[in-house]
This record gives C-alpha cells, sequence and structure tokens, in this order.
C-alpha cells in the first residue's frame, strides 16, 4: 500500500514512523515533511492546503491511502477532495472539521446534546461583550472563534485582561478568526486529553495524555505549543473515560451524524477534570503534536491498521492491543522560543542516538544543510522514549536529551512532573 501523510512537524515524523513498521506499507511519501522524516520516508514539497494539487500528486503517485496530519488542510477542505477523487482519507471533512475550527460551533454542539463544559456566550460586537464580562467577574475566559494558531484564548484572571482581550480580538489582532468571539466560564481543575477514533458511527478510544504548555520548568513562563507530553494520563481514570465517552463523546458523535456531517478521524477532546468529573474544554480535529509523539511510541505498527479502520468505516471490527507501559517525550526548542529565537544553528550527536520501539527522536523543526541538522523552527526535537513506568520513560528520555549537543537549544528538565510528584 501507498501512502500519503500531510504535514512536516514531530506529530508527522511519529505517523511515519508507526505506519512505517507496518508490513501494509509499501512507498511513504510525507508532504513535505523534514529533515527527520526524510531518514525514513520520501518527501515531497507539494502545497498541502490545496486539494487540487494534492489530489493530483495522489493519482501521479498511485496513492492508496491519505493520513491528514495538521488542522489547516482539514480546515481548508483536503480532506473532502480526497474523498471525492475516490481516495481512501484518514480525517475529518471541512464541516466536521469545525469541531475545532469554531468554538463556537462546538459550544453548539455542546447545548444540542447536553455535553457539559463550561457556561458561555458569543458576541460579534464589542459592547455587549464588556457587559457581560462586567456582570460576570473574574477569572473568565475571552475566545477568537475561529483557529488562532493556539494564540485565540485569553484566560483572563481580571477584568481588565478579559476588557483588553475584547478590544484586541474585535481591533482584528487574530483577522477573520476574531470576528466572532466566546466567552466563558473559567473551569478550574486538572486538564488531560483523551483521543477517540470514529468512523462517524463507532468510537475506539486510543489514549490519554498530558502536556505541558509553559515554557519553562515548574509551569511557568509564556505559554507554548507543548513543552513535553506523556501518555497515559492518570488523571484520566478508566471511570472518568467513561463518563468522557458517555457524555461527550458519543453525544458529539451522534449529533454529528444527525446533521449530516458525520465526523471521520481522530478526535481529540481537551478534558478539564475536577471533583471526580470530566468537562469538555475543546476539541481538535487532528492528533496533539507532540502528544501524537507520545501516543504512536505506545501504539507502533498497529497505528496504521487503525487509522485504515476508521476511513474504512469498520472500527466496530478492531481493538487496540495495549501493552501495559508509559511514554514520554521532551521538547528541545529554540533558545528564546516562544518569542524570537534563531535558525540554523547545529545540532551534533543524533547519529549515535538508539532508534528503536523505546527511544526515538522525531524531529518537529529542522533542516538538512550540507550534511548537517540543523534547526529551522521553534520547537525542533521531540526526544521521546518508553518505559514499563513513567519515571523510566522519563528517565530514559532525558538520557537521550543529555546526549544531544546543541548549545542553541533549551528544554524543561521536568515533563511528567504533576504524574510523578504527585
Ligand atoms: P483551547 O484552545 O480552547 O484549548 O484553550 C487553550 C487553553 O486555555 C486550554 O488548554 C486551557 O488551558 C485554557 N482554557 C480554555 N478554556 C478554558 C476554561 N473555560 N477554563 C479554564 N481554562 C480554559
Ligand atoms: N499540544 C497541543 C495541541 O496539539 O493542540
Amino acid at each position: 500500500m501507498n501512502i500519503l501523510i500531510l504535514g512536516s512537524g514531530g506529530r508527522e515524523h511519529a505517523l511515519a514512523w508507526a505506519v512505517k513498521q507496518n508490513p501494509n506499507c509499501d512507498r511513504l511519501i510525507v508532504a513535505p515533511g523534514n529533515a527527520g522524516i526524510a531518514m525514513l520516508a520520501e518527501v515531497a514539497s507539494i502545497d498541502i492546503l490545496d486539494g487540487a494539487t494534492v489530489v493530483t500528486f495522489c493519482e501521479e503517485n498511485a496513492i492508496d491511502f491519505v493520513i491528514v496530519g495538521p488542522e489547516a488542510p482539514l480546515a481548508a477542505g483536503v480532506a473532502d477532495a480526497c474523498r471525492s477523487a475516490g481516495l481512501l482519507t484518514f480525517g475529518p471533512s471541512a464541516a466536521a472539521a469545525r469541531l475545532e475550527a469554531s468554538k463556537a460551533f462546538t459550544k453548539d454542539i455542546c447545548d444540542a446534546c447536553a455535553a457539559p463544559t463550561a457556561a458561555y456566550a458569543r458576541f460579534t460586537e464589542a459592547a455587549p461583550a464588556k457587559d457581560y464580562i462586567r456582570a460576570q467577574g473574574a477569572p473568565i475566559v475571552v475566545k477568537a472563534d475561529g483557529l488562532a494558531a493556539g494564540k485565540g484564548v485569553i484566560v483572563a484572571m481580571t477584568e481588565a485582561e478579559a476588557l483588553a482581550a475584547i478590544d484586541d480580538m474585535f481591533g482584528g489582532e487574530f483577522g477573520a478568526a476574531g470576528a466572532e468571539v466566546v466567552i466563558e466560564e473559567f473551569m478550574a481543575g486538572e486538564e488531560a486529553s483523551f483521543f477517540i477514533l470514529t468512523d462517524g458511527t463507532h468510537a475506539l478510544p486510543i489514549g490519554t495524555a498530558q502536556d505541558h504548555k509553559r515554557a519553562f520548568d515548574g509551569d511557568t513562563g509564556p505559554n507554548t505549543g507543548g513543552m513535553g507530553a506523556y501518555s497515559p494520563a492518570p488523571v484520566l481514570t478508566e471511570v472518568l473515560q467513561q463518563q468522557a465517552m458517555d457524555q461527550i463523546i458519543l453525544p458529539t458523535i451522534r449529533e454529528m451524524a444527525r446533521r449530516g456531517t458525520p465526523y471521520q478521524g481522530v478526535l481529540y477532546a481537551g478534558l478539564m477534570i475536577e471533583n471526580g468529573k470530566a468537562r469538555l474544554v475543546e476539541y481538535n480535529a487532528r492528533f496533539g503534536d507532540p502528544e501524537a509523539q507520545v501516543l504512536m511510541m505506545r501504539l507502533g505498527a498497529q497505528a496504521l491498521d487503525l487509522m485504515l479502520a476508521t476511513a474504512e468505516g469498520r472500527l466496530d471490527k478492531v481493538q487496540v492491543n495495549w501493552a501495559d507501559d508509559h511514554a514520554l517525550t521532551v521538547v528541545m526548542a529554540a533558545q528564546g522560543y516562544p518569542g524570537g529565537y534563531q535558525k540554523g544553528s547545529q545540532i551534533r550527536g543524533l547519529e549515535e542516538l538508539p532508534e528503536d520501539s523505546r527511544h526515538m527522536v522525531f524531529h518537529a523543526g529542522t533542516a538538512q544543510r550540507d550534511a548537517q541538522i540543523i534547526a529551522s523552527g521553534g520547537r525542533v526535537l521531540n526526544v521521546t522514549a518508553r518505559g514499563e513506568t513513567l519515571q523510566q520513560a522519563r528517565d530514559a528520555a532525558y538520557a537521550l536529551v543529555d546526549r544531544i549537543d546543541w548549545p542553541g537549544g533549551f528544554c524543561r528538565r521536568d515533563i511528567g512532573w504533576r504524574a510523578l510528584d504527585a
């Protein structure tokens, strides 16, 4: 089987790594890919936001199965274009990807199926939004409706911060994404992520994870795309997973189908857990990054079988084979990230590291210059390891980190602390 994965980050490197191990994978192409991905798959430089381009590329390369990694091509309808052309495709339609692309839409779905989530109101003008904030008081959460590269959410601890966020959003800081604003009740508790495959009708949970969004140790410093993650997330107990399935995930899947826009792909539910109950924070229409890195390390080759079953509508016929294991990934980022950072610094020592079913350095933002690997993004490497316990996974991941010679980079030293120090 010839497989095309769309995307260029650590998530796509992890997907490619898992898919490549499956004997059903004959040829693997990742577009556009990165320097790490190029070591295990072919890479192709095409515009992955353009459905027609992707379809033509698939036809020219006899692609049998397309896996869409990031949200942007999903929101742009690339999965629709592929399916219309008769290509077997993993990933939701643009209509179904609205679960990530529009926060107001997700709230509407929660209302329709009575899924527990934060109380909210929607606004298209500043004055009534500000009145609402003054009436509710702080803390309160202000969200741009649309995709804003993870930056459109302001968790305001004071009323002044919330009011300023309204001015920024209606002032155009997030462009069209901020034309509508959702204002939400602040939820306290512990956050965790739950990943569910669905073919539109059936649902199969494939794991839990927690990430660390702040840049520095002790969960301090600015917000980032994620500085590390681990799986499973102990806070998401079996009981809570079942509750989330019954009250949030399955009702969402049924409501999407009822509306004629069934959701097919991976549903990534961000949950807030407080007092033994889970509430929905948000949905994403894709695997998390860096959560996919730990999930793929745990799933291995079966990830391809599961994604195929999703695309073919036969998830009721498959199951996940779990090892009773743990995985942890440490993000190495360029000094300065998430603010301004330099590109082009050289990374040494990678070729001497083990790459096997328990250790893998996934590349998130690298490029090859002559024979050298250089940093080409903010988040650059995802140093990932698996162990029988979370502590073993963490020790193994940091042992790899310590062998990487990259003065231009930094990482947190405390990934997993919440689960280990509890
Ligand atoms: P989102 O993009 O919706 O996941 O929001 C980004 C982050 O903001 C989440 O991961 C939470 O940490 C935080 N957040 C979002 N909504 C709320 C809420 N209603 N209460 C507390 N924190 C929230
Ligand atoms: N790690 C958070 C995300 O992928 O959205």
